[in-house]
């Protein structure tokens, strides 16, 4: 058992390393600049990855197991990169050999769990495996990937695999984007897209083999496809249901679905020596930088896999590395730098996969997509920051929150394991052993336990799912977020008091958003704004900044923005200022350029906007503009978000009234400057960094909180968080100073 081979060889290392040491890295001077890392010699903090000579993990009850014949994975690589024949390349990945028995166990079971190694070859070959033997012919097959990504890429390579156009018979879906047509057979999606799909196709009668891919990541959407899947095969038995994952989580998956056997496809795994810093580093990104460049100059070839948390970061470490590299000049080997992250422009994306020019090195700044959603051949070398960015919902304040976390042992395992799939590697861990031992958690705690449930919820009630608490979850989430989830749903009006979904609620759903941007549009009706409120929400829904401020032209960029927010109009207004200038422009690039705009984000916006200028149609909603009306928006904006509404405090910091929570107001946002501050803000988010920050503001007025919800303010009396009186005084005190 692996998990127990790695306690065992950390445990005679584990004493020293709970030593801490200064920091030994130096500004600067890439020569003296050292990472310090324990030294295999020492015995120090070697965790080794153990050769699994094509073999055996145990497994239990109705796994299938097989051990012979494993092709070996290295000669796959090499004869990609000898023949180019993606033929030749399909054939000598492992899971080529099990090809036959896996169809024989789909064809035996309607419920089978599939665990093999990242990059055997499950995402892209099995959904090509069952069309050949015929499955497409009774239709389609869905393959379900938590991330977009990944569904694109994954699409892409199988399109080219079958020499198909991608689009055509091989597809991909991904929020606000649909790359399928009626010729598709083969369709990747996210598995919140597929969850989509319940809702118009409650049998999902169009498939007739659905895959859980990547099954480990338990995120929000596959936990409840579980759930929903496990119902339908009852109903459905020639559908065929596969649960895929990288790793040995597999028993639990197998008990949920009723003792489904495993289908093991063994996978190479080289020996990947592990290194940790001595110390703890203070700043894990100019550490990865620098640990870059130790093993560009010192180590032999082999490509290099950063693990960091987002794309900021990735941008940053880009930065640095050009910089660095620029300096030390033709004194090094050339380095190719790409970064991947959720949000990368899809012409960007094939980039990684290109094979490294002769005589160079590539580095891949990854965030945890690369841990096991998308392989990248050739890495011997991976660089792990510890961190990753994880959604965190903590249901007694009510905050949803991106934060940067230490990642699992499960997770640093992962990351590791990228070292060594096609041969020998290091893995360099940017915290101590003892950080290794006595501080990660096991596990990552699946979405479903830390996430806000309102959107889940939603949609298990459009399902006619009502009663949550005996819906089937593999780990049920807390009590307690769910009754917050269905507060929140009952005062934005989607469900009525009996927990019944209204009207409104039905609407909501129909619109791919987070309940509360789905309200505001919903509402934008009442206020005869919804050109504009869907312009707003597909602003807000491109989730990275739309500004940029490249270095040295601060304030250039500070005045363009500037610009979009005078008149005190706040950032929603804001928001929509700069796409409507941006659409009287013809949506040009150059237009982006001369204001520092993201060209990427609002072309992506433009398409959501189109999107739900469609879904508008589809929920009957009219179009109506009001462009001149401020009121009119803010109020539209305020009926989703009041429950994110903030109150100034003395010390200029500001309150949330639901909560009662410190916040403040985003450096980057509009109100930030904005003198006298306003005394009531609605706010889209809450980020926290370091501090809690409220992000895209608006000024609104108390009033319009008890026109537009009365109830909720009902709702804080009952929770107790804030008698209703007091809020009520809260509100008229506002309304005499404003
Ligand atoms: O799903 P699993 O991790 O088992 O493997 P996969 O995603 O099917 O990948 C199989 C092989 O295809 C890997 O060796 C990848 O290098 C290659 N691949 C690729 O070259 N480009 C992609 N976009 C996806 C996969
Ligand atoms: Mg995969």
């Amino acid at each position: 058992n692996q998990r127990k081979r790695f306690g065992a060889s950390l445990k005679h290392c584990g004493g020293e390393d709970s030593r801490y040491e200064p920091n030994l890295w130096e500004e600067q001077q890439v020569k003296k600049a050292s990472l310090k890392f324990g030294s295999q010699d020492r015995k120090r903090s070697e965790d080794k990855y153990p050769v699994i000579p094509g073999d055996q993990i145990e497994l239990v009850r109705g796994a299938i197991v097989f051990e012979e014949n494993m092709p070996s994975h290295e000669s796959a690589t090499a004869a990609c990169s000898k023949l180019h024949s993606l033929e030749e390349y399909r054939r000598l990945l492992p899971i080529f050999g099990y090809k036959d028995k896996l169809l024989q166990a789909v064809h035996d079971y309607q419920v089978l769990i599939i665990v093999g190694e990242t990059g055997s070859g499950k995402t892209t070959q099995i959904p090509q495996y069952l069309h050949e033997a015929g499955y497409t012919r009774r239709g389609k097959i869905g393959c379900a990937q938590p991330r977009r990504v990944a569904a694109m890429s994954v699409a892409a390579r199988v399109a080219q695999e079958m020499q198909v156009k991608l689009g055509q018979e091989v597809g991909y879906s991904i929020r606000f984007e649909d790359c399928t047509s009626k010729k598709t057979v083969l369709k990747y999606m996210t598995d919140g897209m597929l969850l989509r799909e319940f809702l118009s196709e409650p049998d999902l009668s169009s498939y007739s083999v659905l895959i859980i891919d990547e099954a480990h990541d338990r995120t929000l959407s596959t936990d409840i496809l579980f759930g929903l899947l496990k119902d339908l095969a009852c109903f459905r038995p020639d559908l065929k249901l596969l649960v895929s994952s990288a790793t040995l989580d597999a028993l639990k998956f197998s008990d949920y679905f009723d003792s489904a056997p495993i289908f093991n496809i063994p996978g190479r795994r080289h020996h990947v020596e592990i290194q940790y810093t001595i110390a703890p580093e203070a700043d894990y990104l100019t550490a990865s930088v620098v640990t870059v460049l130790q093993v560009h100059i010192t180590q032999e070839p082999g490509d290099i896999l950063v693990f960091l948390t987002g794309q900021e970061e990735i941008e940053a470490a880009e930065e640095q590395l050009r910089h660095r590299t620029k300096e030390l000049g033709s004194n090094i080997a050339e380095l190719v730098i790409h970064p991947i992250y959720a949000n990368l422009p899809t012409e960007k994306q094939a980039k990684i996969f290109e094979p490294t020019p002769k005589g160079a090195r590539k580095v891949v700044l990854a965030t945890n997509i690369a841990e096991t959603s998308v392989t990248i051949d050739g890495i011997k070398y991976v660089i792990d920051s510890g961190f990753c960015k994880m959604k965190s919902y903590n249901p007694r304040t009510g905050m949803d929150a991106l934060q940067v976390t230490s990642v699992s042992k499960a997770s640093a395992k992962q990351r590791a394991g990228r070292a060594g799939r096609t041969g020998p590697g290091k893995c360099f861990r940017l915290y101590t052993a003892y950080n290794y031992q006595h501080e990660l958690s096991e596990d990552t705690i699946p979405e479903m336990q830390r996430s806000d449930l309102a959107n889940v919820v939603l949609t298990l009630k459009t399902l006619g799912i009502n009663d949550m608490i005996k819906f089937d979850f593999m780990d049920p989430p807390s009590a307690d977020s769910l009754v917050k989830a269905l507060e929140l749903l009952y005062s934005l009006g989607a469900l009525n008091c009996k927990g019944d979904l209204t009207k409104i609620g039905r609407r909501m759903s129909e619109l791919p958003l987070d309940p509360m941007l789905s309200k505001m549009i919903v509402a934008s009706e009442k206020y005869k704004c919804s050109e504009e409120i869907i312009t707003i929400a597909a602003m807000l829904s491109v989730g990275s900044s739309i500004f940029y401020r490249p270095k040295g032209k601060d304030m250039l960029a500070d005045a363009a923005r500037a610009r979009f927010h005078e008149g005190n109009i706040g950032d929603h207004i804001g928001l929509l200022m700069v796409y409507n200038e941006w659409r009287s422009c013809g949506y040009g690039v150059s237009w982006c350029c001369e204001n520092y705009v993201q060209y990427r984000c609002m072309k992506r916006s433009r398409d959501i906007r189109d999107q739900l200028e469609r879904l508008l149609e589809m929920v009957e909603i009219h179009k109506t503009s009001s462009l001149n009306d401020l009121e009119a928006m803010k109020k539209a904006v305020t009926s989703g978000f009041f429950p994110h509404v903030a109150r100034l405090q003395k010390g200029g910091s500001y309150k949330t009234i639901r909560h009662q929570q410190s916040v403040h107001i985003h450096p980057s946002s509009s109100l930030a400057q904005s003198f006298p501050k306003p005394e009531w803000v609605a706010y889209h988010e809450l980020v926290l960094t370091s501090q809690e920050y409220m992000r895209q503001e608006t000024e609104i007025k108390p009033e319009w909180l008890l026109e537009i919800a009365p109830h909720y303010y009902q709702f804080i009396n009952v929770n107790g968080s804030g008698s209703k009186k007091n809020i009520l005084n809260q509100v008229h005190q506002g309304t005499v100073r404003t």
